[in-house]
């Protein structure tokens, strides 16, 4: 018994084809990778010299020797005012405008209370029927992240791209390890990275693995992973989670209890979709890896759809001159996938879902839908919901230097901003910052009919 809670690219060169590899090779750049790497002291450098040398006024009577002797002046006190902002600041390589510490400097100077300001919409969430929540605490996060960290480094695919990064490999490994399923259903594989964290969760229960392209394929072109105990239903013999017949495939895994099988999606589908067809086999155990943000992603997510304005966090105003307008655009100015009032916004006002749409399957199956249906969407999704949780992010983007998600729009962290000894002490500040760039909310409910 369960105790209790972008799209891949394709990488050319196999002989049979995804048939939804071209879908997600379009998603993962419409959605951008996962991962950034960071900027270089020599770029930095240049791009600062470059902006010197386009600002300067020279008059044309200036020799060139004058001008190679105004330039080096300027490049000494280029270097004397890094040299100062090095000896004042964290040492830091570069200072790129995302960079934490002038983002908090911004913040907690001029835009004082700004993040409790976004507060008062806050971070939206689904409701469960009786309000319950998981049994882990905040101690037992920090106490697995130091046991996965060691774990995690010996991945087989390092470079994960269009995958998942740390946080994500972090919560699916301890949900798995903590729910002690007898069987793990993953849907949408990739190159094998989620399927061998589950792997290492549970090294002796049996995985199925549904994926329209075989993670063997991608052995051709360098790392993926194959699990020797798992069952594919891939390349020719993919099968679509919701037409699998679930009854007969348990029986012929030993299960006859679903509510002991945890299902992984990190397929890119419209996620009520998903929700019911988990509940139409039986399910009771579901993680969905992308849960993205109202506005944001290529598929209908739990928490768009339980973003309503009665929920803390909730409903959205597409009123220009508005609150939410105005900390919106400030706000973009220092995450990547903040969004403006008319990225979030659609034709009418509409702001569920992305711009009033229900978008399916790498946004390539999309629906505009009513206030009137989204509203009566989250009415069902509440009322199948016995526990909903949203994992929170590893630690601080002060401390992972990530730059996509906006963190007033994601619950507390694991490891909290300041913390920097616990950081170190879990192993995290080993790890290459970029591994920290994937977080979309991954969520873990329990449903039931
Ligand atoms: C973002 S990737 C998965 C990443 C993987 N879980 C990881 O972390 O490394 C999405 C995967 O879903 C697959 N996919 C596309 N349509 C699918 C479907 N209907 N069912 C299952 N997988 C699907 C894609 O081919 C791709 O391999």
């Amino acid at each position: 018994m369960l105790s209790s809670r972008r799209g891949a690219p394709t990488i050319g060169g196999g002989d049979e084809e995804d048939p939804t590899s071209t879908t997600a090779a379009s998603s993962a750049s419409a959605e951008e990778p996962k991962t950034h790497p960071p900027a270089t002291l020599t770029a930095c450098l240049a791009s600062y010299t470059r902006s010197l040398v386009s600002r300067s006024t020279i008059p044309p009577s200036f020799s060139s020797h004058c001008l190679a002797i105004s330039l080096f002046v300027a490049f000494l006190f280029s270097l004397l005012g890094l040299s100062l902002l090095l000896r004042y600041t964290r040492p830091v390589p570069c200072i790129p405008p995302y960079d934490p510490l002038v983002r908090s400097v911004h913040f907690t100077r001029r835009l004082e209370g700004l993040a409790s300001d976004f507060g008062s919409l806050g971070v939206p969430w689904c409701r469960s029927k009786q309000g319950r929540s998981v049994d882990w605490t905040p101690a037992d996060l920090i106490k697995a992240l130091e046991e996965f960290v060691p774990i995690y480094e010996t991945r087989p695919i390092q470079n994960n791209m269009y995958g998942m990064g740390f946080d994500h490999s972090f919560g699916l490994w301890f949900m798995a390890r903590w729910l002690k399923p007898d069987l793990m259903v993953e849907s949408g594989a990739f190159k094998g990275h989620s399927t061998w964290v589950l792997r290492q969760a549970r090294p002796e229960v049996k995985i199925i693995s549904l994926s329209p392209r075989h993670p063997e394929k991608y052995l051709k072109k360098g790392p993926a992973y194959v699990d020797p105990n798992c069952t594919y239903f891939a390349g020719k013999n993919f099968v679509d989670f919701g037409s699998v017949e679930w009854h007969k495939v348990l029986m012929q895994h030993g299960v006859k209890d679903f509510s002991k099988v945890l299902v992984f999606f990190d397929d890119h589908q419209n996620e009520l979709k998903r929700l019911k067809q988990a509940l139409k086999a039986g399910f009771r155990h579901l993680i969905f890896e992308d849960n993205y943000d109202t506005g944001t992603g290529d598929h209908y997510s739990l928490r768009q759809i339980c973003d309503q304005s009665y929920i803390r966090g909730g409903g959205h105003s597409c009123f220009r001159d508005g609150d939410e307008a105005r900390i919106r655009s400030k706000r973009k100015k220092f995450w990547d996938k903040a969004l403006e009032i008319d990225e979030l916004c659609g034709k009418g006002e509409t702001w569920w879902g992305v711009r009033g749409y229900m978008r399916d399957d790498f946004n390539h199956s999309n629906k505009a839908i009513s206030y009137a249906e989204h509203f009566q969407n989250s009415r069902f999704v509440e009322s199948v919901l016995n526990v909903y949780w949203e994992l929170p992010p590893v630690a601080g983007p002060s401390l992972t230097h990530q730059t996509r998600y906006d963190p007033a729009r994601a619950p507390d962290p694991v490891v909290e901003d300041g913390r920097y000894a616990l950081f170190q002490r879990l192993g995290l500040g080993k790890l290459d910052p970029s591994v920290f760039n994937g977080y979309t909310q991954m969520v873990y409910v329990e449903i039931s009919p």
